[in-house]
Order: C-alpha cells, then structure tokens, then sequence
C-alpha cells in the first residue's frame, strides 16, 4: 500500500467519511461509509465540435452520458491496463494535456458521487493491480490530491479478498477489463511472490471475438463495442452445449450467425496463462497449506460472469488435488466494499503508517 498524506487527525468518527474506490479500466465503482454504492463507466469526453456542444450542453461528459453520445465526443479512456495514462513524475508529463484533465475529471466526478458533505475529512482506499509499480501508484494518489484528504492504494484483489474476510489460504482471481490479477492470501498482507498482474483479461478476449467476428462476417459491418456487447451476454467456456446465433444487419436486413465457436475461442484465450500463474502460486505455497489454499480459489471482477469458468479452473488443478472454485456473488462492487472495509478498520495510527505493501 502506498499513502497520499501521513498527517491524520484525530477527528470524531462522524465527521470522517471512508471511501473505497475500483479504480477500473472499464468501469470504476465507490462505497462509501454513508451507505452509497454507485458505478461510473471509466470513460470521460469533450465534445467534437459547436453542434457536439449544442447537443451535450457541457464541456465535459463523463461515463455513460459519454458513451451514449460517443459520436459527438472525443473519447479517453484515463486507465490503459488497469493503470492510469497520466503520471505527473513521468519524464515530460504535460499537466495540462487531455490524458490529465481526464484523469482529474473522473476521479473528481467518483469523488462527486460519495457525496461529501462539507466538513468531512475524506479518507480513501483505492484499488490498484496487483503488480502495479510505485509509480503507477504515486500517480493513483496524485489523481486524488486535494480530493480527499488521506488515500491509500493498494492491490485489487487484496482489497477483494479483504473484503470476503479471506485472509487466510486463499486465492483470488480478479479478471477485469484491462488485467487479470492473482493474489494468495496467507494470513499477512500480500507480498509481491503471492501476487500476479497478467495483461489479458477482458479487454484482450473483445479484440479477440471482435478480430474472429470480422473473419466470420464479411458481410456486415462489426465494430468493437458490438463484439463486447455479445461478449457480455453470451460469455462462456467450454462445458456449454449451446448455440450462440446473432442477428447481423446485412443490406438492412437482420442475418443470423453462429457464433459460438468464435466466442468460445476468445474467452478460452486467457486461460492457459491464468491457469499457468494460479497453479504456480498454488505449488509455491507452503505445502502443509496447499489443501486449504485450493479450496479457497475465487473468481471476481466482471469477467468471472463468463459461464462455465469456475468449472473450467477446478478442472485445470485438480491434477493436485481436489480443489473449490466459487464466484463472488456481486462483482461489481467486491472490490469497492473490500476497500471501504480497510478503510473502517484502519486505526488512526495506521493510517499515519501505511508505506508500501
Ligand atoms: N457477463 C459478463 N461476462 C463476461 N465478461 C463480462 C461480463 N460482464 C462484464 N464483463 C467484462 O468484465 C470486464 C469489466 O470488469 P471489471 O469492472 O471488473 O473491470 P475493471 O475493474 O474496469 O478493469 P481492471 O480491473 O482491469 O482495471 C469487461 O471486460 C467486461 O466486458
Ligand atoms: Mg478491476
């Protein structure tokens, strides 16, 4: 964990707001100790021109309202595999340039949605991958200078396996959009042998199914966000016997397509390194402990939706023996309440404290 700011007050509890923040690729979510739990798309926008500004009525649109009129705006995306564009240490880093007003636009606008009331000292825990590097982490606590008065960062899928009071033998896997993220819990905050960071993740299996789709359909024009679109319904590995037909429009006309093979492939494409990562800190970790740890393996993130892959993971490790695969029941939120949660049971002191984890 890295911290933004040492010096904490000793305020009454009520007058302290706890954030927990997901700082996603795609999309980022925020609980807060008042009770709030919001999501916002990961993506801010400026209008293209004098009729884009007519239309959106602002200069800046942030999120959904962003992706709604993605014709009209100049898009960023402010994370690009799962760490932020823009680093104010990075040699000639422009402060003015578009990456960092997005990146202050957005994390202003998740500020925003807690809803601080005026008064409150702000005390934020936000998630990071795994495998970030300190700098990737220092930029994460710029982007919140002077929003909130205290953030700590720290890995993702610690902040999930907190959150699930898996502290113990246990093994998460968050697959976002941007990364996949391992992390083996063993009773202590996880050092950098018990974490992984791996670039194919979500994002990677879209370009896939977008790149097959187009092999498949000539006929029709298939952009990215249609292949994700799909992807997000249909999403699945291998032990579904089901067909996947898609209605294309060709000449104005709906056409069906099987797509179930090109989904499957694409959706299998990251598992050969999860698997290969998962069973690596499986073999590594102290074997009186190996039973436990197997029955503890996690899928979180959006891309633990992908039907089948629970099963898909057991059956990849069982040459070790038996293993227990689960989902975690809200995988929009786990690593937002896994962060607030932190940052509740936090003491003061360790907040002064927190350096690198
Ligand atoms: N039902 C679904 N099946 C498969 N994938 C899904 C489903 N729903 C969402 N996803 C995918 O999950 C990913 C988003 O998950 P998540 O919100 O955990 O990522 P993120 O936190 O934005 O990214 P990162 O953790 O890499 O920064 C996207 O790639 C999205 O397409
Ligand atoms: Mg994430």
């Amino acid at each position: 964990m890295s911290t933004a700011d040492s010096s904490v007050s000793a305020m009454p509890s009520g007058e302290v707001l706890y954030i927990g923040i997901d700082l996603g690729t795609s999309q980022s979510a925020v609980a807060t100790s008042t009770g709030i739990q919001r999501t916002v798309a990961s993506v801010v926008g400026w209008p293209k021109d004098l009729i884009s500004y007519k239309l959106l009525k602002k200069k800046v649109v942030i999120g959904e309202e962003c992706l709604k009129n993605r014709m009209a705006v100049d898009m960023i995306w402010p994370q690009e595999q799962g760490v932020l564009r823009y680093r104010p240490s990075a040699p000639g880093a422009d402060a003015g340039s578009r990456e960092a007003e997005a990146v202050r636009h957005l994390t202003s606008y998740i500020i925003e949605l807690a809803e601080p009331q005026p008064g409150q000292e702000i005390r934020a825990v936000i998630g990071a991958p795994a495998r970030s590097t300190a700098e990737d982490r220092q930029a994460v606590s710029d982007a919140v200078d002077g929003l909130v008065d205290h953030a700590i960062v720290a890995s993702e899928p610690f902040l999930v396996a907190y959150g699930l009071e898996l502290f113990n033998n246990a093994l998460i896997i968050d697959i976002g959009a941007g990364t996949l993220d391992l992390c083996r819990m063993h009773g202590t905050i996880p050092a950098d042998e018990d974490q992984r960071t791996l670039a194919k993740a979500g994002n990677y299996i879209d370009n896939r199914f977008h790149m097959l789709l187009q092999e498949k359909i000539k006929d029709s024009p298939i952009t990215l966000e249609m292949a994700r679109r799909i992807k997000e319904q249909y999403a699945f590995v291998s032990s579904q016997k089901e067909v996947i037909t898609i209605d294309f429009q060709v000449n104005g006309r709906p056409k069906a397509y099987d797509v179930t093979e090109s989904l499957r492939e694409a959706c299998e494409s990251i598992l050969p390194e999860m698997i290969l990562h998962a069973r690596e800190l499986i073999v590594t970790y102290d074997s009186e402990f190996q039973h436990e740890l197997r029955q503890n393996i996690v899928l979180a993130g959006g891309g633990s939706q992908i039907r089948g892959l629970a099963e898909e993971v057991r059956s990849n490790l069982t040459e070790f023996g038996s293993c227990r695969v689960t989902a975690v029941d809200d995988p929009v939120f786990a690593g937002a309440t896994g962060a607030l949660k932190l940052a509740q049971d936090m003491p003061d002191s360790e907040w002064q404290r927190a350096s690198q984890a």
